[in-house]
């Protein structure tokens, strides 16, 4: 496995690769890598002939007040993580490597992206649609995977796949838990232990909402309710948001009557933590 940390040696690799008649598929991540990650990895390896993790902390994502200098990384680690995996390139740039001097030029979208995270981060997925856009266009894979825990952010990457024609198949992949059901995240590193233990109160309370639906409540009033019931108890714990959306428009609905997303994002301490459930009716 390589590790490559610029934009001119990966393109000649993927140029060689190409030559040789190869498929590939890329991981987008921002390192600190996890079981959640890996279960991307891992996938992308068994569908591809070749796999591209990029590992790159990107700063057009994080908003000023946001947790850039001090998010987690270990390049280190996250290779050894990925040669386990079995991928075959880490592209780990530095930001002047991916943004240019002068850069002012932005993917952004219309709809989407104001609701849920977009409502606390007004700039984030404008930083995510750059950025994938980016690693689309140097790394030109055949398949891209991405992760359910961050379900508005694979949302948004399918719809900009559409808008503009890329061309590339979008992945999406179940989210990865801890033992106790904390989904895994780079982030929960901030948590003390006590935090941490208040933690799960973001996958009781979905669990609580989730058993619901399927015993067939569809008002979504109702189990928004119970989630913010369930979310109170926890004194450490202060609500961002609470919705009920649909699945791929991610508009607020009423009723759970075609495929929708319950997603969550709560305050432990000072540290945001997201989750989300899946839920289609027609299914049970
Ligand atoms: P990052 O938070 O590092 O996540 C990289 C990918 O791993 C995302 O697709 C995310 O949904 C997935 N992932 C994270 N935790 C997961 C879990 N517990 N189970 C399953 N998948 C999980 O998301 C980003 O980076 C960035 O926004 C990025 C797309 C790389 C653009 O900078």
């Amino acid at each position: 496995m390589q590790i490559v940390s610029s934009i001119e040696e990966l393109r000649s690799i993927i140029k060689w690769w190409r030559g040789e008649g190869h498929s590939i598929g890329l991981v987008p991540t921002m390192g600190y890598l996890h079981e959640g990650h890996k279960s991307l990895i891992v996938k992308a390896v068994s569908e591809n002939d070749r796999v591209v993790v990029s590992d790159f902390v990107n700063p057009t994502q994080f908003g000023p007040n946001e947790d850039l200098s001090s998010y987690p990384r270990d390049l280190s680690r996250d290779a050894a993580l990925c040669e386990e995996a079995g991928a075959d390139v880490v592209f780990h740039p530095e930001p002047e490597e991916m943004y240019d001097k002068g850069n002012c030029t932005f993917v952004d979208m219309d709809s989407l992206t104001k609701g849920l995270c977009g409502k606390t981060r007004p700039t984030h997925f404008r930083g995510v649609c750059t950025v994938v856009s980016k690693l689309f266009h140097i790394v030109t894979p055949d398949r891209a995977y991405f992760g359910q825990k961050d379900a508005q952010q694979l949302a948004v990457v399918r719809r900009m796949v559409r808008d503009l024609n890329f061309g590339i198949s979008i992945v999406g992949c179940p989210i990865v838990r801890e033992e106790d059901g904390l989904a895994m995240s780079s982030r929960n590193t901030y948590l003390s232990p006590k935090e941490r233990e208040a933690a799960l109160v973001l996958h009781k309370s979905l669990e609580i909402a989730e058993g619901m639906a399927k015993s067939g409540e569809q008002d979504a009033g109702k189990l928004i309710s119970a989630i913010v019931k369930s979310i109170k108890s926890e004194p450490l714990a202060r609500i961002d948001y609470v919705e009920l959306v649909d699945a791929e428009t991610l508009e607020p609905v009423k009723a759970v009557k075609a495929p929708i997303l319950a997603a969550i994002a709560v305050y432990i301490g000072k540290t945001r933590l997201i989750d989300n459930f899946s839920f289609c009716p027609e299914a049970q």
